[in-house]
């Protein structure tokens, strides 16, 4: 069977709630590898290009508000990169159903997920939803060098005047 990756998302509620452990401990039943991981900031230019889908959706702004931690008052996120036979679908078990209240109570959403009084799902993790979008979406979250193996072709580029914050 053919190796994937997929990208996760623990979103501010997960980070806020202190559930990384246990969203992790869950995530580690799929035997996958873990090969990229960490703790960020969302920007609003980052939140638009990952749910670019959702852009005409009436939630789409709340959704925004949502990942980029507006919401929660928390700003953290936690990206992983998992990696392994059927990545995709495996970790789209254990998160379970998009809507918290339709998923089984066992998966990840389920257990910890909710929906909001303006009825937007607050489900704690994204969990990319095939190959296609996972390959565009880790090149969002992630760059080369932050992911353990050569997953996606890559090239070295001298990059000139280019604005960095670095430490005083
Ligand atoms: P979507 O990409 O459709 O689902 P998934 O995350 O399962 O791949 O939607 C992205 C997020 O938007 C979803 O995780 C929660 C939110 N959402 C709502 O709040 N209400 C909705 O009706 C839908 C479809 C999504």
């Amino acid at each position: 069977m053919k190796k994937q990756a997929t990208l996760v998302i623990i979103k501010p509620d997960g980070l806020k709630k202190s559930l990384t452990g246990n969203i992790l401990t869950r995530l580690s039943e799929s035997k996958l590898k873990i090969i990229g991981s960490k703790i960020m900031k969302v920007s609003y230019s980052l939140a638009g290009k990952h749910y670019t889908h959702l852009k005409d959706k009436p939630f789409f702004e709340e959704l925004v508000k949502y990942i980029t931690g507006e919401l929660h008052g928390d700003n953290r996120v936690m990206a992983l990169v998992y990696w392994g036979e059927s990545a995709i679908e495996k970790v789209r078990k254990l998160a379970g159903a998009t809507n918290p209240e339709e998923a089984q109570p066992t998966t990840i959403r389920g257990q910890y997920g909710r929906i909001l009084t303006s009825g937007l799902f607050e489900n704690v993790i994204h969990a990319s939803s095939s190959e296609d979008e996972s390959e565009r979406e880790i090149k969002l979250w992630f760059s080369p060098d932050e992911i353990a193996i050569d997953l996606y072709p890559a090239k070295e580029t001298t990059v000139k005047q280019c604005k960095e914050r670095v430490w005083k």
